[in-house]
């Protein structure tokens, strides 16, 4: 579990006030937002839009929700996407063992419990509420979560659909009770790998940002962020090198959380610099297929090496 933050957003409810805020509320959770991402996370939240982040693997996007949620002190609900996802795992289903137990004790009653019985079973009290209908209810406080649906590609377009129409409205519609709606809107966030396009009409309903990969500066800035115990010297040549790597042409670049796997594990190796064989062992934490580390591997690492050195050395000499 996080802690829960208590600044002063979270006791008041209200909104970063502006781009600069939130860009330091995300550093306050060791996030490093560049400009154009912190801005538009500033409008989403300002004009409760939802975001609909999409990047490839790696490049920080379902830690967004996370980091924003503790920094605005509001409880994150997380929709994990997958193939197959219905509507029962995804906003609500009805307990059934429990009606049945409910049935059945009924029975031993008399006529006016089982007609008691036959309305309360689809009462709130068997309602088993998934993601999408907790998101519908505001804190203790009032303040409403951070909805984070992760990896929406994965699913089909018919839930695709369905959600479109939660996202207009922000209510469902459970047959025997009616309709529910959120007194205030969560906060949305979603998230996709792009492994294919989502609807035009959903992305409509959304502020859009593309998660590139970060620069040489910022990735440092991250690594910093996340692992402020590695030596600067060895930070600086793990970016160098992971920044150069993904010049190359590979099936599966390395994305950032690669990089601090790989700053983890050089320094459980207790390695302070780069050389060509410790690179070549730990290629596997940064590379996952076989065809990338075949390629990598021996001279193309030896020459990457040699390059990202000599340009540190440059640059530490001007
Ligand atoms: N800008 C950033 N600041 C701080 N940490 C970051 C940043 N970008 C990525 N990370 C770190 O990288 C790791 C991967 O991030 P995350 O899981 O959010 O990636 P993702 O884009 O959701 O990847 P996937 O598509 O595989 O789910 C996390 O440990 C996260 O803390
Ligand atoms: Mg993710």
């Amino acid at each position: 579990m996080r802690m829960q933050s208590t600044n002063v957003l979270s006791m008041t409810n209200s909104l970063p006030a502006s781009i600069d805020e939130i860009q330091e509320l995300l550093a306050e959770g060791r996030y490093v937002a560049d400009r154009s991402l912190a801005t538009v996370l500033f409008l989403a939240l300002r004009m409760g839009r939802p975001l609909f982040l999409e990047g490839e693997a790696g490049v920080g996007k379902t830690e967004i929700a996370k980091v924003l949620a503790d920094a605005l002190g509001r409880r994150l609900i997380r929709l994990q996407c997958y193939e197959g996802l219905d509507v029962a795992s995804a906003v609500y289903e009805w307990n059934y063992s429990a009606q049945m137990i409910e049935i059945r004790l009924a029975e031993l009653g008399g006529a006016a419990e089982r007609e008691r019985v036959g309305r309360d079973v689809f009462s709130d009290r068997f309602l088993i509420k998934r993601p999408l209908l907790q998101a519908l209810e505001s804190d203790e406080d009032g303040a409403a979560p951070v909805l984070l649906i992760d990896e929406l590609d994965r699913t089909d377009e018919a839930f695709e659909a369905f959600l479109l129409e939660v996202l207009s409205d922000f209510q469902v519609t459970v047959p025997e009770i009616g309709t529910i709606s959120a007194a205030q809107p969560p906060v949305v966030i979603i998230t996709s790998n792009r492994t294919r396009e989502i609807h035009d009409a959903l992305k409509r309903r959304c502020l859009y940002h593309w998660v590139d990969y970060p620069d040489a500066a910022r990735e440092l800035a991250i690594l910093r962020a996340r692992l402020p115990e590695a030596p600067e010297d060895l930070s600086r040549e793990i970016v160098a090198f992971v920044q150069a790597l993904r010049g190359e042409d590979l099936f599966k670049l390395p994305g950032v959380a690669e990089t601090l796997d790989w700053a983890g594990a050089l320094g459980e190796l207790d390695r302070i610099v780069l050389d060509p064989e410790t690179v070549n062992d730990t290629l596997g934490v940064l590379l996952k297929y076989q065809d990338d580390i075949a390629k990598i591997e021996g001279s193309t690492a030896k020459r990457l090496l040699d390059e990202i050195k000599a340009d540190l050395a440059v640059a530490a000499a001007q």
